[in-house]
């Protein structure tokens, strides 16, 4: 036997949608006991399973020192079952198995944030979406498993607040220093959704009234000093209860709901059934310490979980492929939503500036995936950009040919079938099919095909026949590992315009489908097609894709001319915005000249900043660097994408002139009566100090110092010093210092004075040392190493330079600590294979060396993938 010669072979880890079979084992109840000591935790379970097909009874656990094993009442000695790192697996088990574990666990010394963990020396929390749960004890952990759970917790009195999922049935001492409380869950749920929390907290309690009657008690617990910060939560998850029975009939099912904030969260929050768990940042807000956008952030994340109990929890996803149907569904309602809270347009606009923004880039480049993959490695690598907000276009796209009506039709049918099931994305599509009455199966190919559709249209207009025909063509890009690429059916919302006054064409086509929705919607579903108006008197201006109701690259023969003119007349807020990002990006990427533009924000904005100046506050939008760098495939040269913008920057800034400081004194946030309102004005102040600042007037810097110290407004505030820090203002040192001294001891606003300096357009290697050597800098905390991490890469010429080495560092160090925020930071380089040269070789010999450095199954998933373009 050759020993020397022993390769370690690695098993391919990739686990196979097609290879879906049904437990072998159900489980009708569990009873767990959390015991909480300060060095360990000791968890006894007690399964009640029940045999449902052929084979093992396996048991998945990872980290558990087991202790005990029973069956049946029966002590397990280890040659009756087989143990390796990741299961336990029982052959020959009986049809009814009650099991019986004892497990050691050390959540205080978990940094990975996932199954029970420390989240600081006064709390314990759960985080077991996906596959956490299989941490605190050997479980069939996989959510087409569905159980009653009943749990007991204790701990040392120290820690009063002792919660878990369900109603409270019993609460006790256990012994002098300790006590305990028992709850009891009466909905069958997936392990994922189970959490208990073990901490010194304080709450804010409210109550809420559903349509059915049911007084439920409302409880968000947080630390004693962020208490006031919780009302605008609790607010939001009021109207999110409301808004659920109005528009999809779902009232709340148990007597309490409660939300507990902590700082040491790996994503934005948790939707675990009557026991959500949240990053603070997703739950804190107030305006004296969280911008304008953070609070829309909160209320649309409380909608979210909050939405996720009827979908998410009441009807579960079957596997971890099926991950869209929940989150594909949820983000499209938390849309809707907050579509309620600002004006529809703008919040149409903020979201697909995400898509576009993060899921196109992701989609053409090696981490591209179908919103439901066929395969993975690890299935915390797809919780993306493409999963989330593809999967909400795609719910949009159907939600928006159904209209409201046979939309409604089609959810009720959906919660009338699949209420307590764990389901796939086909059986959604079924039932909105069955309860609309309209066949959709064809949009079962959105959810199996990587890569944005590019969609080529075409307008000709017939002077003779006052006839305008648009014709369109579909492609997709070619994908090695998703052969066999099919059309997809893509509703296009049109509108025509009268090219000389302006005003919208009644439209007149006999292939138009109308659907009550207000905007014409031509389903275009093949390869080719095209469609005809009649009755044009002149040339029309065609808008397209209105309020972005396909997700998809449209590539339309538009002149500037054309654009400009819909950036002015469009009466869709949505696509006067797109006008001018269209515009934009030929100018920055195809060097077309900018008057066009320049001239068309001044016929826009003046007219338009008292009626809606939340609207023009989008309408200055510039694409950012990040972005325009992601439609470049090859030869990408960040600084010259760099220059180019802060060129038109400052042609735009010269052109308003006066207007800037005229606008910005007579601008008043405080007399705006919506909030919404009064965030565009901020918004706008913030936009005409910062093209003051461009003009090269230094009042403005003078300015930014006033407002910045007579505001109580973060937005204010935080708009203030990033004028002063990012052009170096004599002001800008001190007073980065006050703001410093004003928030040390509020980690969501010390995140932000981390990330003002890690976003300076001109920070180098030293800042970033500097920011990271600081002593509030924390690799424990997510939220503040994405603060400097985020800000660092809101410059990508920073991010391609000194920046490389920040995040293979930080992957480096996370893969071992925390590997679900290590690879998620690592993808910041996944466009590394555009770069021009020298550039694109350097990146990637320092990708090869991190390679064999790495080892988790997330950070060497995401590092090979990307390498391997
Ligand atoms: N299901 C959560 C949501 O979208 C997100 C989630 C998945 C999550 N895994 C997580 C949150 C891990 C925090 C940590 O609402
Ligand atoms: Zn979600």
């Amino acid at each position: 036997m050759n020993i020397a010669a022993n390769p370690v072979v690695e098993a391919d880890q990739t686990v196979y949608l097609k290879d879906y079979q049904k437990p072998s084992f159900l489980v009708e109840s569990i009873d767990l006991d959390i015991q909480v000591y300060d060095d360990y935790t000791h968890v006894l379970s007690k399964l009640v399973m029940q045999r449902q097909t052929a084979g093992d009874l396996v048991l998945l656990g990872r980290d558990l020192e087991l202790k005990s094993i029973s069956l049946n009442g029966k002590p397990l000695s280890e040659s009756e079952y087989k143990l390796d790192s990741e299961q336990l697996v029982i052959a020959n088990a009986p049809e009814h198995a009650v099991i019986e574990t004892q497990v050691i666990i050390h959540p205080e010394s978990n940094t990975q944030l996932e199954g029970l963990y420390q989240a600081g020396g006064d709390l314990f929390v759960t985080q077991n979406e996906p596959e956490g749960f299989r941490k605190i004890t050997f479980y069939p952990d996989r959510p087409d498993v569905l159980s009653v759970f009943t749990t007991r917790v204790e701990a040392d009195k120290k820690f009063p607040v002792l919660l878990a999922n369900g109603n409270l049935i019993e609460a006790g001492e256990a012994g002098s220093d300790r006590h305990y409380t028992i709850w009891q869950d009466p909905t069958k749920k997936p392990s994922y959704l189970f959490a208990c929390v073990i901490g010194d907290l304080a709450v804010m309690k409210d109550h809420y009234v559903t349509s059915e009657g049911r007084n439920v008690a409302l409880e968000i617990y947080a630390e004693e000093k962020d208490i006031p910060k919780c009302r605008i939560a609790m607010e939001a998850l009021k109207h999110s209860m409301q808004w659920d029975e109005e528009h999809y009939g779902r009232a709340y099912d148990l007597d309490n709901y409660m939300i507990v904030a902590t700082s040491a969260f790996n994503m934005g929050a948790m939707e675990n059934k009557g026991l959500n768990i949240f990053n603070t940042s997703c739950v804190l807000a107030d305006e004296e310490f969280t911008t304008d956008a953070a609070i829309m952030r909160v209320q649309s994340v409380i909608a979210h979980e909050y939405f996720h109990n009827w979908t998410g929890n009441r009807i579960t996803c079957r596997d971890w492929f099926q991950l869209c149907l929940k989150e594909g569904l949820t983000v499209f309602r938390d849309q809707s939503f907050s579509e309620d809270l600002q004006s529809a347009a703008v919040q149409r606009i903020d979201d697909v500036a995400v898509l576009k923004g993060h899921q196109f880039p992701e989609d053409s480049g090696p981490l591209s995936h179908p919103p439901r993959p066929d395969h993975f490695v690890e299935i915390n690598n797809f919780y993306t950009a493409t999963v989330y907000e593809k999967g909400a276009e795609i719910n949009r796209m159907m939600s928006t040919l159904l209209g409201r009506e046979k939309f409604r039709a089609g959810t009720d049918e959906y919660f009338k079938r699949h209420d307590g099931q764990a389901v796939t994305v086909e059986d959604w599509v079924a039932a909105l099919t069955a309860g609309s009455g309209i066949d959709l199966s064809a949009f079962l190919t959105w959810y199996n095909q990587p890569g944005t559709p590019k969609l080529e249209a075409q307008g000709e207009y017939d002077a003779a026949a006052k006839t305008y025909r648009l014709s369109f063509k579909q492609s997709l890009k070619t994908h090695p590992k998703y052969p066999n690429l099919k059309a997809v059916p893509i509703p296009v919302a049109l509108a025509l315009f009268n090219a000389e006054t302006g005003e919208q064409l009644t439209l007149n086509s006999s292939v138009l489908f109308e659907n009550g929705v207000k905007d014409g919607v031509y389903l275009f579903d093949q390869d080719q097609a095209s469609i005809e108006f009649s009755g044009v008197e002149a040339k029309p201006v065609v808008s397209l894709l209105r309020n972005f109701s396909a997700p998809v690259n449209l590539d339309f023969n538009y002149s500037d001319e054309e654009l400009a003119f819909l950036m002015q007349y469009e009466t869709n807020g949505f696509n006067q915005w797109q006008a001018a990002q269209t515009l934009l990006e030929r100018i920055l990427l195809n060097d077309h000249a900018s008057e066009i533009y320049v001239q068309a924000m001044q016929n826009t904005v003046p007219d338009l900043i008292n009626k809606d100046p939340l609207l023009v506050s989008r309408l200055f939008d510039v694409p950012t660097e990040g972005y325009l760098g992601s439609r470049i495939d090859e030869n990408y040269n960040p600084v010259l994408i760099q220059e180019k913008r802060n060129a038109l920057l400052s042609q735009l800034a010269l052109a308003f002139g006066g207007f800037c400081k005229e606008t910005y004194l007579a601008l008043d946030p405080d007399s705006q009566k919506e909030f919404s309102q009064a965030m565009g004005v901020r918004a706008l102040k913030n936009i005409m100090l910062t093209m003051l600042a461009r003009q090269g007037d230094t009042e403005a810097f003078d300015l930014a110092h006033q407002q910045y110290q007579s505001t109580g407004n973060m937005s204010e505030r935080l708009g203030a010093l990033r004028v002063l820090v990012w052009n170096d203002a004599p002001q800008a040192k001190a007073t980065l210092e006050d703001f410093y001294a004003r928030f040390k001891d509020e980690a969501l606003s010390l995140d932000q004075w981390f990330m003002v300096q890690a976003a300076h357009p001109n920070a180098t290697a030293e800042t970033l040392a500097y920011l990271t050597s600081h002593s509030d800098y924390d690799l424990a905390v997510p939220n503040r190493i994405r603060s400097v991490s985020g800000g660092l890469n809101a410059n990508p010429v920073n991010t391609w330079s000194f920046g490389v080495q920040h995040f293979i560092q930080l992957a480096k160090y996370l893969d071992e600590k925390n590997p679900i925020v290590g690879s998620r930071l690592l993808q910041a380089l996944s466009r590394w294979y555009t770069l021009a040269e020298p550039q694109r070789s350097t990146v990637k010999t320092e990708l090869e060396a991190l390679k064999p450095q790495v080892k988790s199954k997330n950070v060497v998933e995401t590092l090979n993938s990307m390498l391997n373009v």
